[in-house]
C-alpha cells in the first residue's frame, strides 16, 4: 500500500525516499492507537503500544496454559514450548548464535544489576570499568556500586553536540579495563552510539562490552554479531510488547560469570541469570512482538524479486530498514516543528545527521518550563513528559537542572506526520498564550 502524506516541504521531500511505508497498516495493527477519544502519544520512550497479535498471544497464554512450566502434563509442556519459541524468536531479532544465549525476566534495570553483581566479582587486577554520561541511570548507577567492591568508575564523557565519540574512549581503556558499559542510543536524546567502535577499542585491550539495548530497540535492528559486544540488555515493553526484559550475552562469557542459582540450577546459561519465575505471558506477547516486525518486514518484500522468501532475519532486516527510514522522516519533521516555535533541541539537530539519531526529541521553549509545557500538552491530548528521563548527568551536562530536566517528545514507526503537525500546532499556541 502506498501511503501519501499530505504537509509540509520536508514531508513531501522525504516521502520521496520512502514511498512505501504502509502506516495505515500499521497503525490499524495496534488497537490501543484507534480507540476514542483521539489521543497522541509522544511517550513511547517509556513504553510503547502493542500489536493485537501481542495482546492475542497474551491472552491465549493465560486462559489456555497459565500454569508452571518444567511439569509433564501438557499445558505445561505448552508452556516450555512458548518460552522456547520466544527465545528463538529473541535470538533472531538480537541476532544471536543460539536461543541458550537470551534470558528472559522482569526489566533491563534487573538484568543489568545482575550483571554488574556477577562482574563485581570478576575484577582483580582488571578493576576499571567504563561509564558514560548519557546513559540511563540503569547503566550507570549499578556499575558505580561496584566502586564498594574495589572497582574504578573512569567516565566516557558525551560532547557538547549531545554525541557520544569513540576517539574520546580510546585514552579511557587499557589493560586493567575489565568493562565498558555504554548504550546504543541515548533515551533523552535520541543520539545512536558507534558500539561496533566502542567494542573494537575495548577488545584491543582484552576488556568486555555491556551495551544497554532499551532505547535503540524499537528503532534500529539490533546484531550483537555485527556489534561484537559481550552482553545486551533491553526491554520488551519498548518494542511492543507487554512489561518484560531480556538479556543477551555471548555464551562463553555468560558460561564463566559466577550467578547466584541455587545448586540444583546446571551452572549453564540461561538458567543460570533467570533466577525465579518470570512472567510467560509477556514472554508470549515478546514472541509476538517479533513476529509482529517479521510481518511487517515481509509485507514490504518485493514479490518480483523473490524477497517474499526470506529468512526470519531477513525480514526483520527488511522491516528495520524500512522502519529507520520512516523514523528519519519523522525527526526531520520534528525538528522542522521545533523550529518553527523557536524550541532549543538537545542533542543532534543537522538535518544532514539524521541517521545518527532516532525520534526522540528533547526540547525546552523560551520562558516556558518543562512541567508547563507538557501540562498545555496534556490538555490538548498529546502525551509527552518532562523531567530528567532517567539521565541527570546528561541533563546537567547539556546545561539543564536535573530537577526540571527537559521536555521529550518520543515518536516510534506508528505515529505520523498529521499528529506531528497537531503537536507544532498545539506549541505554538502553548507559546502565544504561555
Ligand atoms: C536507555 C534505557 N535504559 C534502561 C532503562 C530501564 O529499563 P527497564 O524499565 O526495563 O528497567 C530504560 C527505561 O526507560 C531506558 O530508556
Amino acid at each position: 500500500m502506498k501511503t501519501k502524506f499530505p504537509g509540509s516541504l520536508h514531508a513531501a521531500e522525504s516521502s520521496q525516499q520512502n514511498p512505501v511505508f504502509p502506516i495505515e497498516a500499521v497503525r490499524a495493527a495496534f488497537p490501543a492507537l484507534n480507540r476514542a477519544p483521539q489521543f497522541t502519544f509522544f511517550d513511547n520512550a517509556a513504553g510503547a503500544q502493542v500489536p493485537q497479535v501481542v495482546l492475542d498471544a497474551v491472552n491465549h497464554h493465560l486462559l489456555e496454559c497459565n500454569v508452571q512450566r518444567g511439569g509433564r502434563y501438557r499445558k505445561s509442556l505448552e508452556v516450555d514450548e512458548t518460552v522456547a519459541r520466544a527465545r528463538q524468536s529473541v535470538a533472531h531479532l538480537v541476532n544471536a548464535r543460539s536461543a541458550n544465549e537470551i534470558a528472559f525476566g522482569m526489566n533491563a534495570t534487573s538484568f543489568i544489576r545482575l550483571m554488574s553483581l556477577a562482574i563485581g566479582r570478576t575484577l582483580g587486577k582488571r578493576h576499571h570499568i567504563v561509564v558514560t554520561d548519557m546513559d540511563h541511570e540503569a547503566n550507570i548507577a549499578t556499575w558505580l556500586d561496584l566502586e564498594k567492591s574495589g572497582a574504578e568508575i573512569v567516565w566516557w564523557k558525551v560532547r557538547g553536540n549531545g554525541s557520544l565519540h569513540v576517539d574520546d574512549l580510546i585514552p579511557l581503556v587499557s589493560s586493567s579495563t575489565r568493562l565498558v558499559a555504554c548504550t546504543l542510543t541515548s533515551n533523552a536524546i535520541g543520539s545512536i552510539v558507534d558500539v561496533a567502535g566502542a567494542a573494537k577499542i575495548a577488545h584491543a585491550h582484552g576488556a568486555e562490552v555491556f551495551l544497554d539495548g532499551v532505547h535503540y530497540g524499537p528503532h534500529g535492528l539490533i546484531d550483537v554479531q555485527a556489534f561484537d559486544c559481550d552482553y545486551l540488555a533491553c526491554s520488551g515493553y519498548k518494542i511492543f510488547a507487554p512489561h518484560m526484559g531480556f538479556l543477551w550475552g555471548r555464551r562463553e562469557s555468560l558460561e564463566r560469570l559466577p550467578t547466584f542459582r541455587e545448586d540444583f540450577i546446571p551452572d549453564e546459561p540461561p538458567g543460570k541469570i533467570e533466577a525465579g519465575t518470570f512472567i510467560y505471558e509477556n514472554v508470549a506477547g515478546m514472541d509476538a512482538a517479533v513476529r509482529y516486525l517479521e510481518s511487517l518486514g515481509k509485507s514490504m518484500a518485493d514479490e518480483d524479486k523473490g524477497q517474499a522468501m526470506e529468512n526470519r532475519r531477513g525480514a526483520l532486516e527488511r522491516a528495520f530498514k524500512a522502519i529507520a527510514s520512516y523514523e528519519e522522516m519523522l525527526s526531520l519533521e520534528m525538528i522542522a516543528a521545533l523550529r518553527a516555535c523557536d524550541a532549543t533541541i538537545y542533542g543532534i539537530a543537522d538535518e544532514k545527521c539524521l541517521r545518527e539519531r532516532v525520534p526522540t526529541l528533547c526540547f525546552s521553549l523560551p520562558n516556558l518550563s518543562p512541567s508547563k509545557v507538557t501540562e498545555e500538552l496534556a490538555k490538548r491530548e498529546i502525551g509527552v513528559r518532562d523531567g530528567h528521563m532517567y539521565s541527570p548527568r546528561l541533563m546537567r551536562r547539556l546545561g539543564l537542572l536535573a530537577e526540571n530536566g527537559a521536555v521529550r517528545a518520543s515518536l516510534v514507526h506508528y505515529n505520523t506526520l498529521e499528529e506531528i503537525h497537531e503537536f507544532g500546532s498545539a506549541l505554538a499556541e502553548i507559546r502565544k498564550t504561555g
